[in-house]
């Protein structure tokens, strides 16, 4: 079985260093020190050294949440994956929805930032999902097989094995409605069908694939059940200690009990 990962994506919250060390400091100390499941956590970027400092002799990682594919240059405003390495990242969040349908990134620049995070040593978590409209519409499949073609082009079998994915229904983010475990299971393993197709069969069964989108402590022991999802990134409830280490837990009893 893969290893569960269940990352926190702060977005822009919170509003201070001061409340997100404090964020971290509940999350560290409600683990302890061994988990049977990954955890990350991806605050702002000028949080992480203080967040790096906070989750010092714990095994939960840190991860940025965006990165620029240069390394240096006149590139205003972004961060590059030597720094996010320097202030202690082991992740990455690249191809965020919020970024793709936000702010207009592209399969070609996800697959940019994705190269660079590998050429980092970075784990890059790759987001893909469909809207609404393209759901209803009956493109989802279409425009996942887009978004995966896209933005892993180019990888070695060897190097998508080391690429964590999170399938993230646009609709379901912030939103509050949940893929149905049965829905989300189904798109996990038409993504693992993919993944086999193109990288082969034993590199799929080791990629880890997360769902995202309004996972919270009372759905995420039932998602997280189902065969082929490995794992959570949750957005609006990790920031609240209690409900991301419900999660945790959550994830740490499925690894216990084992899957089907
Ligand atoms: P949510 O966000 O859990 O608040 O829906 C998930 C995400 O955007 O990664």
């Amino acid at each position: 079985m893969r290893t569960l990962l269940i990352a926190g994506n702060w977005k822009l919250n919170p509003a201070s260093t001061e409340a997100a060390a404090a964020l971290a400091d509940d999350v560290k100390n409600g683990l302890g020190p061994a988990t049977d499941v990954h955890v990350v956590l991806a605050p702002p970027f000028v949080f992480l050294s203080r967040i790096d400092q906070a989750l010092e002799n714990s095994p939960i990682g840190l991860g940025g949440q965006d990165l620029h594919w240069e390394t240096s240059g006149a590139y205003t405003g972004e961060v590059s994956a030597p720094m996010l390495v320097d202030v202690g990242c082991t992740h990455v969040i690249i191809g965020h929805s919020e970024r793709r349908h936000g702010m207009g990134e592209t399969n070609e620049q996800v697959n940019a930032k994705l190269k660079a995070a590998l050429a980092a040593k970075l784990i890059p978590i790759v987001c893909i999902g469909e809207t609404k409209d393209e759901r209803l519409g009956e493109k989802a499949e279409a425009v996942l097989l887009e978004q995966l073609a896209g933005s892993l082009a180019g990888l070695t079998a060897e190097e998508a094995a080391g690429v964590v994915l999170a399938y993230e229904p646009v609709w379901a983010i912030g939103t509050g409605l949940t893929a149905t475990p049965e829905q989300a299971q189904a798109v996990h393993a038409f993504i693992r069908r993919w993944l086999s197709e193109t990288f082969g069969e034993a590199t799929a069964a080791r990629i880890v694939v997360q769902y995202g989108g309004s996972v919270k402590p009372d759905n995420a022991a039932e998602l997280l059940a189902c065969p082929d999802i490995d794992g959570a990134l949750v957005g609006g409830a990790a920031l609240k200690a209690a409900d991301f280490l419900a999660i945790i837990k959550a994830g740490q009893e499925v690894t216990a009990r084992g899957k089907s």
